[in-house]
């Protein structure tokens, strides 16, 4: 409902938001006052906050009840995902103020997903027999949407598939780009379920200054990349846009079908789009949208127009998700479920994500262990006091340490990883000393990234993107 309304407030005029905003404010005050469910009023007030930015971003100035606008102008044409003293997120841009990242609290209220909590990782493990993820475990997969209907329908013996993707920009993925596929891979692992890979070469030659040749050839090599995480072949198909949309019918109906249902106003507020934006930019969205319907896929799913999608993401690519899920029911189909990462940060802090154009801000698979230690001792911003003296007194700050972060992603051992905490926290630990530990963790990582990566042949790469039948019945 949240998504809906959403979308459906991205092309109102400002009185009609204000209008909505008053409504909705009332709507949350009837709801409390009848003693309505919490979860009722949560999604009220989640709606009501989400208006309220809304408005905002449309006329410049916050809501005030009875005031309605006058001589407005608007913040930005950025979408719902920022004011001047907030975050910003999108699919280009994350960028925050706040050196402890960003707010993902506030986020999940903005973008009007729900958080990942405690009963959620338990029923996870209750349902599929395995101790959660430390991913889950350790809130880096930290929002969700409908991922209780994905269980419901397991648990009914019902099958469910995975989408997600990458946007082949450069030879090299970072780090930070392993977080979706990593969980996916244990995802596909726990569940036994059919995955799609959507590489949005496309996408990259839209956006980027790259001929159509080289955003293809970036596929592939990135293609190698993922393979490298451990997918299982007979259950993964892998598709370049630019391959895959001329072979098949049922996606590009499935494109077509979004197009006809989504206005420029709407993917304006969305993503912010201009009108000196090429028309492949404004159209694209919808190309990222397919993979959620099962009817895509034909070869994978035969006729079955209703097998539900579960897409693990991280934060930035939501926009096209509310999106997705706002215009589903409109052409027969079910919303995609989504499972939402924070960012890896940035070495320089957690202000903004890995960026695959700035070598020194990323760490990237091809580093060799060399290039991975003088970025961490060089460029990971560091949380520790300026002599070791004031830092053995004072202790450093684990919440805005880069390396202490950096460990939160991949030291799986929690004992350990609580043990660095404290000793960081209470200045036994030194800089130096968490930042050596970080290399040794992430250098046989990246090493054994590299081996397994140098075992892909291209067969098994023209296997894994040949559309085909995968090990499943339907
Ligand atoms: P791309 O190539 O920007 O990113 C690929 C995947 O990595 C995630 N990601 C990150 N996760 C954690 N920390 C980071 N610093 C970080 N940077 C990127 C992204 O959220 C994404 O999951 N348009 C998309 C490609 C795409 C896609 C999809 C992604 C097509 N269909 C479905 C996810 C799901 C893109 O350019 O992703």
């Amino acid at each position: 409902m949240a998504d809906f309304q959403n979308c459906d407030s991205c092309s109102s005029s400002p009185l009609e938001l204000f209008e909505r905003v008053t409504a909705q404010g009332e709507k949350v005050r009837s709801l409390k006052a009848v003693k309505a469910s919490t979860d009722e009023i949560d999604a009220a007030v989640k709606l009501l906050l989400s208006l309220k930015v809304t408005y905002k971003t449309a006329t410049g100035q916050d809501y005030k009840a009875g005031s309605p606008p006058v001589n407005f102008s608007p913040v930005s044409n950025n979408g719902p995902t920022t004011t001047q003293d907030e975050d910003f997120v999108d699919p280009w841009t994350v960028q925050t103020s706040n050196a402890k990242g960003v707010d993902y609290d506030k986020l999940i209220v903005r973008f009007g997903s729900s958080k990942i909590d405690k009963e959620l990782i338990n029923r996870i493990e209750r349902v599929t027999g395995q101790t959660p993820h430390h991913f889950l475990r350790r809130g880096i997969f930290f929002s969700h949407r409908d991922m209780n209907q994905i269980l419901d329908a397991y648990e009914n013996k019902k099958r469910f598939y995975l989408y997600t993707g990458r946007g082949p920009s450069s030879e090299a993925m970072h780090v930070g780009h392993l977080i979706p596929f990593i969980f996916t891979k244990w995802l596909q692992e726990v569940f036994n379920v059919p995955l799609v890979i959507q590489l949005t070469d496309d996408e990259k030659y839209l956006w980027k200054d790259l001929t159509i040749q080289k955003a293809s050839d970036y596929a592939i090599e990135n293609a190698k990349d993922i393979i490298a995480c451990g997918f299982d072949i007979n259950k993964t198909f892998i598709f370049s846009d630019l391959d895959y949309l001329g072979m098949s019918p049922g996606f590009y109906k499935n494109v077509v079908k979004v197009q006809k249902h989504v206005t420029f106003n709407q993917v304006k507020g969305i993503f912010g789009f201009t009108d000196s934006d090429c028309i492949g930019k404004i159209s694209f969205p919808a190309i990222q949208a397919a993979p959620s319907f099962s009817s895509s896929f034909p070869q994978i799913f035969k006729d079955k127009e209703d097998i539900q999608c579960l897409i693990p993401c991280a934060i930035d690519q939501d926009p096209y998700f509310r999106m997705t899920r706002d215009v589903a029911p409109r052409i027969g189909y079910l919303k995609p479920a989504l499972l939402h990462s924070i960012f890896f940060p940035a070495l320089q802090g957690a202000q903004t994500k890995m960026s695959a154009s700035d070598p020194n801000s990323s760490i990237f698979l091809t580093d060799t262990p060399k290039q991975i230690k003088t970025k961490i001792n060089k460029h990971a911003f560091s949380g520790g006091k300026d002599t070791i003296e004031e830092h053995r007194k004072q202790g450093g700050n684990c919440e805005v340490d880069v390396s202490y972060m950096y460990l939160t992603f991949f030291l799986e051992d929690d004992d350990k990883l609580e043990k660095m905490k404290q000793a960081y926290t209470s200045g036994a630990l030194l800089t130096g000393e968490l930042k050596k530990v970080l290399i040794e963790t992430l250098q046989p990582l990246i090493a054994a990234h590299q081996q397994r990566r140098k075992q892909v042949t291209d067969e098994m790469v023209k296997q894994f993107m040949t559309p085909r039948k995968l090990a499943f019945e339907f």
